[in-house]
């Protein structure tokens, strides 16, 4: 079903509904794990300057594309500015060191990968000050629009076809779109049935923004996998849960970073199913038993708002 799925970005381009997730993907796990993925049909690969393992991702693309025939256009390759390159005369620069990681000539997504700068220049990708607290850029002062309007840049510039953001909620949007010339193509976050963050995939539609779900199966050492209505309705499909989660994201119009390294689930994970209106409305509802969110760094400023 997914390998000619896709959602149409404001760009007017495709973005295939599921995509390859990399984060904690180790580079000698990840190249395996791009090229496995390549080769059982996905066509989308999300990375990070932050998760240092663009190198190996770029070449597990290279190596597929060359194994299975395929062409650079045929992959959907998204990548992220990391909070130590929101100067604006850094934004550039952010996108050069992922492309000359990726050894690509351009890709197809660049995401700001949280409304957070964090001071250059410490030697650390996450400094902190002595007592523990982040060193937010004082020079940005918080105000990521400002990165943003440089972001927009490289559109110009060809190295990214679209640019988006990550982690930004329907306040930290709204203050980016009073800014912004170019509407981001794509708000990546985390959606899974314990945040379904329904408001914001409202607020996301009606502006035209699309939803990339990350952490989708519930991230490393899942709850989701225990939640008693996902398994009946995975066993009555006679289908696993990480499937499940994977075609209701698919389903309620997002497009969807399932992360593995394990060959068997990676080509599983690519399986989804169409969910009855049944399972999917109580698949929905799940949230309001139990609401979590699992990824959550001490950012020391608020990017959640939608939560509160
Ligand atoms: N923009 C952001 O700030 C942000 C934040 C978080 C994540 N992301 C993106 O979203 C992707 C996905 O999120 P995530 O990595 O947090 O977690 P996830 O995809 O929800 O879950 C990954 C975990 O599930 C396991 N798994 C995979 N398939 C499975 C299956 N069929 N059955 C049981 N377990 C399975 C994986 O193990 P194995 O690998 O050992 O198979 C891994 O431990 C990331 O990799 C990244 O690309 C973006």
């Amino acid at each position: 079903m997914s390998l000619t799925k896709t959602f149409k970005l404001n760009t007017g381009a495709p973005i295939p509904a599921i995509g390859l997730g990399t984060w904690q993907s180790k580079p000698e796990e990840v190249y395996n794990a791009v090229k496995t993925a390549i080769k059982s049909g996905y066509r989308h690969i999300d990375t990070a300057y932050a998760y240092g393992n663009e190198d190996a991702v770029g070449r597990g693309i290279k190596d597929a594309l060359k194994e299975e025939g395929l062409k650079r256009e045929d992959i959907f390759v998204t990548t992220k500015l990391w909070s130590t390159f929101h100067r604006p005369n850094d934004v550039a620069k952010g996108l050069d060191e992922s492309l000359s990681n990726l050894g690509l000539d351009y890709i197809d997504l660049y995401l700001m990968h949280w409304p957070v700068a964090l001071t250059p220049g410490k030697g650390s990708l996450f400094p902190r000050h002595e007592d523990g607290s982040r060193d937010l850029d004082q020079e940005i002062k918080g105000d990521f629009t400002i990165s943003y309007l440089a972001m927009e840049k490289l559109v110009e510039s060809g190295k990214t076809k679209a640019i988006g953001v990550s982690n930004f909620s329907t306040h930290n949007l709204d203050i980016l779109l009073k800014k912004a010339n170019i509407v981001p193509a794509v708000n990546q976050v985390e959606l899974h049935p314990y945040l379904p963050q329904h408001k914001l995939l409202e607020y996301c539609t009606a502006k035209g923004i699309h939803l990339t779900a990350y952490s989708p199966l519930g991230s490393t050492d899942s709850p989701l996998q225990k939640e008693a209505d996902l398994i009946a309705i995975a066993e009555k499909n006679n289908k696993t849960v990480a499937q499940t989660l994977i075609s209701w994201a698919v389903q309620r119009g997002t497009s969807v970073l399932p992360k593995s390294v394990t060959p068997s689930r990676i080509e599983a994970n690519f399986q989804d199913y169409k969910l009855s209106e049944e399972d999917f409305a109580k698949i929905n509802e799940i949230s309001k038993k139990h609401s979590q969110r699992l990824v959550s760094p001490d950012w020391g400023v608020t990017v959640f708002h939608d939560d509160q």
